[in-house]
C-alpha cells in the first residue's frame, strides 16, 4: 500500500494543527474526504524549538488510519533518531522521515529504519542543498523538502523552495518521492505539483480555518491529486 501511495499525488494533512482535544475525529474527517497520508510532526525541543508528541500518539490513531487504508507519515524533528526508529515503527508509522541534519549516520539510520518494514525518508531544511543527498539519494523512498523552517505550523512558503523542488525532482531517482513541507495552500499547490513534489504536506491550510473537509477537498482538486 505504502509503495503505491509513494507514486501518487497526496495531500497530507498534518495533524500538528488539528484540535487535540478532538483528535479521532478531526483524523477521521480528512480522511472521510479521501485523505490517505497522515502527518505526524514529531519535535523534541532540541532540533527544533517546540516539543509535540510521540509514539503513544501514533499508536492512538493507527488503528484508525489504517482501517480506512491510509498510512501514516512520521516526520522526526528530533535529534539521534536513531533511537526512537523501532518504537514508532512498532507504534505503527508507516514511514519515518529523518533530517539529514540531525544524523551523523544518515546511511545507517534509513538502514534500520527500512529494517523495521516502514519506508525511509530523509528531510533537508531550507538552507541545506539538495546535493547532501547525493548517496542517501540511493537509500530512500522519499525526501522531504523543508519550505519553511521547521517547528511551527503556519508560517509562509520561502518562495525559493519552488526552484529548490524542482531542481530535488531531476536529482532524484524517479522512484524515491518528494515531498514538500511548510505553507502549502491553495494559491500554490498546483505550481508545487508541477514542480515535481507528490507528497504535499498541509498543516493550518486544512486544519486552520473553515470546514476541514472542503478545505482538503480543494487542495486535492488544485493539486490534481486523486
Ligand atoms: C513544521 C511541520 C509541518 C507543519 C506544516 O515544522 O513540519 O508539517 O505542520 O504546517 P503548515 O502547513 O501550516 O505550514
Ligand atoms: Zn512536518
Amino acid at each position: 500500500m505504502i509503495t503505491e501511495l509513494l507514486r501518487e499525488v497526496h495531500i497530507a494533512p498534518s495533524i500538528l494543527s488539528a484540535d487535540f482535544g478532538h483528535l479521532e475525529a478531526q483524523v477521521a474527517e480528512v480522511m472521510d474526504a479521501g485523505a490517505r497520508v497522515i502527518h505526524v510532526d514529531v519535535m523534541d525541543g532540541h532540533f527544533v524549538p517546540n516539543i509535540t508528541v510521540g509514539p503513544v500518539v501514533v499508536r492512538a490513531i493507527a488503528p484508525m488510519v489504517h482501517e480506512r487504508g491510509g498510512v501514516i507519515d512520521v516526520h522526526l524533528m528530533i535529534e539521534s533518531p536513531e533511537r526512537y526508529v523501532e518504537r514508532f515503527a512498532e507504534a505503527g508509522a508507516d514511514t519515518l522521515v529523518v533530517h539529514q541534519e540531525a544524523c551523523v549516520h544518515l546511511h545507517g539510520v534509513l538502514t534500520q529504519i527500512r529494517q523495521t518494514g516502514a519506508a525511509a525518508g530523509v528531510a533537508i531544511n531550507p538552507a541545506t542543498p539538495i546535493e547532501t543527498l547525493s548517496e542517501a539519494r540511493y537509500f530512500c523512498d522519499l525526501a522531504l523538502v523543508m519550505s519553511v523552517n521547521p517547528g511551527f505550523g503556519g508560517q509562509s512558503f520561502i518562495p525559493t523552495s519552488l526552484a529548490k523542488l524542482a531542481a530535488a525532482r531531476a536529482f532524484l531517482p524517479q522512484n524515491v518521492a518528494l515531498q514538500v513541507d511548510g505553507g502549502v495552500t491553495i494559491d500554490n499547490v498546483a505550481e508545487l505539483v508541477r514542480a515535481g513534489a507528490n507528497w504535499l504536506v498541509a498543516g493550518s491550510s486544512v486544519y486552520g480555518h473553515g470546514r476541514v473537509a472542503d478545505n482538503f477537498r480543494k487542495l486535492t482538486s488544485a493539486a490534481g491529486a486523486a
